[in-house]
């Protein structure tokens, strides 16, 4: 049956490229105009990767800012050339390109081509994972890719979980769980139990989930951060010692955070002698692997997660360590029934199950979310094409490299190194001798952005124990050694330097 002024459901599609607005709009009218505008698009970025030789061009936001702000948002250009030339100005000359070799900052890794193509499958087709009428074959590819990862964890038969937009959303979502199961099972009245909930965590983890205390209305020193041993990891024993304090003091511990792969060090809690602590004082463990995550796939250290199988909810960061774009992260909890703590029904939406008769697999029900990204699409695409060990060889090779980052600035007497990350991080100094040790942390800084104002390479900084240090990330596997060399070289001149000048009392910019 048609109905009136509409073509048949089987009548051939619609010849004649529309004109004015809806030429814009991806329709069965316009596809090849889709075709053709993205192949430019892809051409123009593929161009730009293939010639850029260096990671950031230094510009700064005082110096960009005007272009950004001349351009006129109410006057559209006149074609996609035009659009993609004005882009050049604004965004893509400018960019700090992840891709490069000397790229050494933050836990951004370089992006596997598998990933992209799923990528632009799935925003063309604009499928939201909320339900099953919005998305159906792709609810069930997330729901394998969400089963092939508590798998790979070892969480058992009844695990389960759901896609979410990074390891922040993750640990809230695990920590929301978390605290509901706490006021479940507890015989004091939720208002009273909730200034009195803790979460411990090692001083170490990530601050996502002193923000996700926050969220979730706990007191102001709900989070307890233990001081790590020497290799920046959880003490078990330490952490024994807290459980069984909150227990004396009538505070009640909703979950341990244990971290695979902290932010800065790369260091992996001992997971199964938390999960024996957790065990005995009858604490809910969380272990957040956003970074560490990729050892899941890794040929030769799977075993460095051993007792990450015990967690109760773990949160994996595929953005970080799958080599996927942003977004791409999951939460994974061992017990399925405990996602029903994030279920609420619209009947224009999710009706509840009881209400139709009908049980319709809704990712919503799971999800902090509603309208969610097809973000599994990339993952699946990068499995089919690439397989587990591949993803999983490209990690190890960049933690290779970074302890043999960590060798050479062991070895090197301008530096000094801290701990020997377990994945591919290094946290280091220039370390000035005599009585210029006191501008070390100026020197340090100054370093820093003296590189990056040079565009030559980009590395991040951080604290330990008060004092200024810098730190490399490796997530790329085409970083050489050579590469680290040079930015090392770099470091060590711009640092050098300032500490001459400053010697001779000329400052060569101030440091704020
Ligand atoms: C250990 C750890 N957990 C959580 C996060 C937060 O992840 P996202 O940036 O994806 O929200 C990070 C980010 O660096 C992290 O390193």
């Amino acid at each position: 049956m048609s109905i009136p002024g509409r073509p048949a459901p089987d009548a051939p599609p619609a010849t004649g490229t529309p004109a004015g607005p809806r030429a814009h709009l991806l329709t069965n009218g316009t596809a090849e105009q889709y075709r053709r505008v993205l192949a430019e698009g892809i051409d123009r970025v593929s161009a730009r990767i293939a010639r850029t030789d260096r990671p950031f061009t230094g510009v700064t936001p005082a110096a960009l800012a005007p272009t950004v702000a001349a351009v006129d948002l109410d006057r559209p250009l006149a074609d996609p050339a035009a659009a993609l030339d004005e882009l050049e100005d604004v965004y893509l000359r400018d960019a700090v390109y992840f891709h490069h070799p000397r790229y050494l900052a933050h836990l951004n890794c370089p992006v596997v081509i598998p990933a992209l193509l799923g990528e632009a499958v799935l925003t063309a087709l604009n499928s939201s994972l909320d339900t099953w009428d919005q998305s159906a074959g792709g609810t069930l590819i997330e729901r394998r890719l969400i089963d092939w990862t508590a798998q790979r964890i070892g969480l058992g038969p009844a695990a389960d979980g759901v896609f979410t937009s990074g390891g922040t959303q993750s640990n809230l979502q695990a920590l929301l769980l978390a605290r509901e199961e706490a006021c479940a099972r507890a015989t004091t009245p939720r208002r009273d139990l909730l200034p009195r909930l803790r979460v411990v965590a090692s001083g170490a983890g990530h601050f996502s989930v002193q923000k996700a205390a926050t969220l979730l209305g706990l007191d102001a020193d709900a989070v307890i951060a233990l001081p790590t041993d020497a290799n920046r990891r959880m003490c078990p024993d330490a952490l024994r010692a807290e459980l069984a304090r909150c227990h004396a003091d009538g505070l009640t511990v909703m979950a341990v955070v244990a971290t695979a792969g902290t932010t800065d060090f790369g260091s992996i809690d001992p997971l199964d002698a938390i999960a024996d602590r957790c065990a005995a004082a009858g604490v809910r463990l969380h272990v957040d692997a956003a970074y560490g995550c990729g050892l899941l796939v890794s040929p030769t250290r799977r075993h460095l997660l051993a007792g990450i199988e015990r967690a109760d909810s773990v949160t994996v960061d595929y953005h970080k360590s799958f080599f996927q774009p942003v977004s791409s992260s999951a939460l994974l909890v061992r017990d399925g029934e405990a996602l029903r703590h994030a279920t609420y029904h619209a009947d224009y939406l999710n009706p509840a199950p009881r209400a139709t008769g009908e049980q319709l697999p809704n990712q919503v029900d799971k999800s902090l979310q509603t309208t969610r990204r097809f973000d599994a699409l990339k993952l699946w695409l990068t499995l089919r094409m690439m397989g587990p060990d591949a993803v999983g060889s490209l990690f190890d090779e960049v933690i290779d490299r970074a302890d043999g980052a960590w060798r050479l600035l062991a070895g090197d007497p301008r530096f000094e190194v801290v701990t020997r990350s377990a994945l591919s991080t290094v946290v280091f100094r220039y370390l000035p001798t005599g009585p210029a040790e006191a501008l070390a942390d100026d020197a340090n800084r100054y370093a820093r952005r003296a590189l990056a104002a040079s565009g030559a390479a980009v590395v991040a900084g951080t604290k330990v124990d008060g004092r200024q240090y810098l730190k490399f990330t490796l997530l790329n596997p085409e970083t050489t050694l050579d590469d680290v060399a040079h930015v090392v070289d770099l470091i060590a001149g711009h640092a050098g330097q300032y500490v001459h000048e400053r010697a001779t009392a000329v400052t060569p910019c101030p440091v704020g």
